[in-house]
């Protein structure tokens, strides 16, 4: 089994946006996917329950133990996610993605959040990979640079610039993801992901 975490303390920088869709990526490759939704708010597991059926199954998870071991674990974890609880969600991780906004409020709390990954104990010892997204980024703007600046300094790959678009925010509406739309309405986001989607290994 392979596993994935999102994770970014900060509320509303992307998680859930990026859990789902990388959990449908793999499902639509034929994968067996377990989204874990580790937040209070289960944002996730909404999504999931919305999901339509006909669409590639995703299973949730409830409770400690896993009901089926599946090829990939997909977890969404909660804002504010720190201490023991970080430290155990990245023990169970062997990549962690974490999505960041062009705020100055994002990357301040980005900042402090890379630090204390850095420390960690699977993170120094290279069994889990960090990755970082810019999240709802135009690349126009003066924030995007200064998003990049930061991210640049921040020693961990950056992957990719997500735009900021409807498309996500319908997608997290009706329980479905990029992958699952067609492709006339989302070449142009699905070419963003391509980074993140290489960097995952395409399921394999
Ligand atoms: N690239 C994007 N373009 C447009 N809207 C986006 C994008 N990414 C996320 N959003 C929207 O921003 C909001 C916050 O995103 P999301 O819920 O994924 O963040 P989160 O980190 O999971 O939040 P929380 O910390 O509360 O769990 C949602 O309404 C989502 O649809
Ligand atoms: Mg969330």
């Amino acid at each position: 089994m392979k596993s994935i975490l999102v994770a970014n303390p900060k509320g509303g920088s992307g998680k859930t946006t990026l859990a789902t869709n990388l959990a449908a990526y793999l499902a639509s490759l034929g994968r067996q996917v377990v989204l874990a939704d580790l937040d209070r708010q289960q944002s996730s597991a909404g999504w999931l329950a919305r999901r339509p059926p006909q669409l590639p199954t995703i299973h949730g998870h409830q409770g400690r133990k896993l009901a089926i071991k599946p090829d990939w674990l997909v977890i969404d974890s909660p804002a504010g996610l720190h201490g023991d609880k970080l430290a155990a969600a990245i023990k169970m991780a062997e990549r962690v993605v974490v999505p960041v906004q062009p705020s100055a409020f994002d990357m301040q709390a980005t900042g402090e959040f890379l630090s204390v990954l850095r420390e960690l104990k699977a993170i120094r010892k290279e069994k889990s990979q960090v990755a970082m997204i810019g999240m709802r980024v135009d690349p126009r703007t003066r924030s995007a640079a200064e998003l990049a600046d930061f991210l640049l300094a921040a020693e961990f790959p950056v992957l990719t610039y997500l735009r900021d678009a409807q498309v996500y925010v319908q997608c997290a509406h009706e329980g479905v993801s990029l992958f699952d739309l067609p492709p006339s309405r989302t070449a142009r986001d699905i070419e963003q992901w391509r980074p993140l989607l290489d960097w995952i290994g395409h399921g394999d």
